[in-house]
């Protein structure tokens, strides 16, 4: 990254101040080598950022207000479920269910019923073509072909997938994040989640773009639910604004 900003300069080493956002359940350990590498790289100045402060700040929220707000990061690797108020993550939930476990679902289902395989860019397109939340959508996409092989035969053959089947295929793994969410809003002091029943929760990350896993939470959890503008970058965007704010964000940082 650092010789992408820099390409043929290098002779100086420019005195570079990085922002570097870090899992909400990072070590102190694991922080430690973070700050080691970016300072092996150059850096002069580290500040490490959590990430559901940095989808706060990327998503437009004033993180200092006296109110609290519900962040949901669905990534690849973990879903993250935090309140943020008055510049402090107040509550949070981390759970190692998220993108990549929906692709396996999709692969184990589908290849059970189909005796099929197809490769792993095939399993995510698949997933962003035809995944869905629920088995109900306003908008439902159109049935998707997917070629693969028959296992028995060795025959390469086609077979359709509807994204009801995508849906009941993520249903547990779903379900898994629904209960995380409940027991973080239970564990929500009550002044806070009075300000979430009022707002609703933001959702961010590339699982945030399920076709209907909005409604399904919203349904789920009786509040709105809103899906951030870009959820792929909410993170990097707000680190973003946090590194050209250094002054007024540093509070939220730690050296
Ligand atoms: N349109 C889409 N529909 C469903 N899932 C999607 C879509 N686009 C991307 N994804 C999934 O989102 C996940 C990546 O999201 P994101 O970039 O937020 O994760 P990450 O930040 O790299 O992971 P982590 O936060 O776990 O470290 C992948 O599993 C990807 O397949
Ligand atoms: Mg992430």
């Amino acid at each position: 990254m650092i010789r992408m900003i820099n390409p043929g300069r290098r002779l100086f080493t420019p005195n570079l101040r990085m922002v570097i956002c870090i899992p909400s359940g990072i070590t102190e350990v694991e922080k430690r080598a973070v700050k080691d590498s970016s300072e092996h790289a150059g850096a002069k100045e580290v500040y490490l950022i959590h990430e559901p402060m940095a989808a706060a700040i990327g998503i437009g929220i004033d993180v200092e207000e006296p109110m609290g707000n519900m962040i949901i990061d669905i990534g690849g690797g973990t879903s993250e479920i935090a309140v943020i108020a008055l510049g402090g993550i107040v509550c949070d939930k981390n759970i190692r269910v998220a993108g990549d476990e929906f692709t396996q679902d999709i692969e184990s289902t589908c290849a059970a019923n189909t005796t099929s395989w197809w490769v792993s860019a095939r399993r995510r397109r698949t997933k962003i073509e035809v995944g869905a939340a629920m088995t109900e959508l306003d908008n439902p996409p159109p049935d998707y072909a997917v070629r693969g092989r028959d296992l028995m035969t060795g025959i390469p053959k086609e077979i359709t997938v509807t994204y009801v089947e995508i849906a009941q295929a993520l249903d547990k793994s779903i379900s898994k994040i629904e209960e995380a969410i409940l027991s973080a809003l239970e564990a929500t002091p009550p002044e806070l989640s009075a300000d979430i029943y009022k707002t609703g929760i933001y959702l961010a990350g590339g699982g945030a773009l399920l076709r209907g896993l909005d409604k399904r939470i919203s349904i789920k959890t009786k509040l709105p639910v809103h899906v951030s503008e870009d959820p792929l970058r909410a993170v990097a965007r707000g680190t973003g604004i946090a590194l050209k704010n250094i002054d007024r964000f540093q509070f939220l940082m730690r050296e």
